[in-house]
């Protein structure tokens, strides 16, 4: 990794910290070196407490670190020593100027690959490992090509990381493919190669795939687009089984048993969240617009509406069971983050969830045993307006357990899929709420009968409510 700006740290280091790390525990002959301009950040890489959380993550760092992976901040030097470079940049979506709110912010990506250009005194294998659009990888080559001196060469390639939160680790020790791109030249097969031989010390051959350049860029987009797809097609499937009396798990179950469908990723929720899936499908309707593809951009676009429409559906299944007003009621939101077993809660359907509730004037307090408080009360803010966190205080309140944010409640919703939420003790929970007890479980993870013999009234998605 040999760049990162100080703001996007964080994805920086969930997908990539995990990934070179994992290099280096499996190949003990390459010297793996993590740059970061941030020293704070270096610094907590380099303590006993990572700055991120992955099951596994600190076992495999802990017995690489020192031996043959550093962290370090000297990004010149890194850089020289290198052979191969996995440029590892955060690639957000662009909030003004051209494409805004769709386009993916390429600055980052220019300057690393300037600054590679710049100070490499040998030949290089530069790895695009940003999810980024078709086609950045020319723009790199560009700018590679035209610093080169006779006696320096750069090799481009595109390897996408496929990795999901929570489980990095295990996913990057067994990935179900690895996917390397790369210009189909003498000279690009060779660098080609060279990334394979690294993979193949621990993952099988048969699942290392090299495609060209093009494909390997687009093949990201499109493995997340394609799994956000399904969430949105369960999902507006969800909203006919409330009106019929059909079962989303019943429908999800008979349908995932046709292998050619297949069971995983069909569970109907509140909506998809997370820093990817938004992202890259708003990347690939810009793309088809760029490309005069309207219909391409508007199918893709779909997913995306969709996954809005089911937050706002819930949100009005909510107040209207509240006999059509949630004023100064007290709602217990159980889970913060966008799936369960992460602290993280970028694009996570609870913020939506609580925004609409605020605005609603209800009083809101959140339970999530990873969030702190200070990031659900940064996701809740609206940037630019004064006193807001104050005026945010007045109707949002932080409980320690599901128990103490559900204390006089009219209603508890449930947001993320925490194990935890399965098993609580709901009979002492329905003690202590307000009656008529509702619970709103958008992620299907209660026992909807047992409940409603306790005295709950139950809503879940994709259900009849009874
Ligand atoms: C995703 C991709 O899975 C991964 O391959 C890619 O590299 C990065 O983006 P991640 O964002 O970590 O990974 O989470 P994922 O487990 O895919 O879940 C994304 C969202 O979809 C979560 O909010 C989750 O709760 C939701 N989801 C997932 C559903 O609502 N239903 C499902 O069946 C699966």
């Amino acid at each position: 990794d040999v760049y990162s700006s100080k703001k996007d740290l964080l994805s920086w280091c969930r997908l990539r910290g995990p990934t070179c790390a994992v290099i280096a525990y499996k190949c003990p002959h390459i010297k793996v070196t993590i740059v970061d301009l941030n020293e704070i950040r270096i610094a907590a890489w380099n303590s006993n407490n990572l700055p991120i959380y992955e099951p596994g993550l600190d076992e495999i760092v802990f017995a690489c670190r020192g031996r043959n992976l550093f962290f370090t901040t000297e990004v010149e030097q890194a850089v020289i020593e290198a052979d191969l470079i996995f440029v590892s940049v955060n690639t957000p979506t662009k909030k003004v100027g051209m494409g805004a709110g769709y386009a993916a912010d390429l600055a980052y990506v220019e300057s690393a690959t300037r600054q590679i250009a710049e100070v490499a005194r040998s030949s290089k294998i530069v790895v695009e490992k940003s999810t980024v659009p078709c086609r950045t990888a020319e723009s790199m080559r560009t700018i590679l090509e035209a610093n080169s001196r006779d006696d320096i060469r750069f090799d481009i390639l595109s390897n996408p990381e496929f990795l999901a939160e929570g489980t990095a680790i295990n996913d990057l020790l067994h990935p179900d493919r690895v996917l390397i791109g790369g210009l189909q030249t003498p000279e690009g097969r060779r660098a080609q190669e060279a990334l394979v031989e690294i993979y193949a010390q621990w993952v099988p051959t048969d699942k290392i795939i090299t495609t060209n350049l093009w494909s390997s860029e687009l093949s990201k987009l499109a493995a997340n687009a394609l799994l956000a797809q399904r969430i949105s097609s369960i999902n507006a499937l969800s909203a006919i089984c409330e009106a019929t009396g059909a079962d989303i798990d019943e429908v999800a179950y008979a349908c995932g048993r046709d292998s050619r469908i297949g069971p995983k990723f069909l569970k109907a929720s509140v909506g998809f969240g997370g820093s990817c899936f938004q992202k890259d499908i708003l990347n690939l309707v810009y793309l088809s617009e760029q490309l005069n593809l309207p219909e391409v951009a508007a199918y893709w676009k779909q997913v995306v509406d969709l996954n809005e429409y089911q937050k706002k559906r819930f949100v009005s299944c909510i107040i209207k069971t509240l006999f059509n007003t949630i004023t100064n009621k007290r709602i217990a939101v159980l889970g913060f983050a966008f799936k369960k077993d992460t602290g993280d809660t970028r694009e996570s359907a609870a913020i939506t969830l609580c925004k609409d509730f605020i605005q609603e004037n209800a009083q809101v307090r959140i339970y999530d045993p990873k969030v702190t408080d200070e990031q659900i009360f940064l996701d809740l803010s609206e940037p630019g307006v004064l006193d807001n966190t104050k005026s945010l205080k007045k109707r949002v309140t932080i409980a320690r357990s599901a128990y103490e944010a559900s204390e006089n409640a009219d209603a508890i919703v449930i947001a993320t899929e925490w194990d935890e939420f399965k098993v609580l003790d709901y009979e002492k929970i329905y003690e202590k709420m307000h009656k008529p007890a509702f619970i709103f479980d958008g992620r299907l993870i209660i026992d909807a009968e047992r409940l409603r013999s306790i005295g709950f009234r139950v809503h879940t998605i994709g259900k009849a409510s009874i």
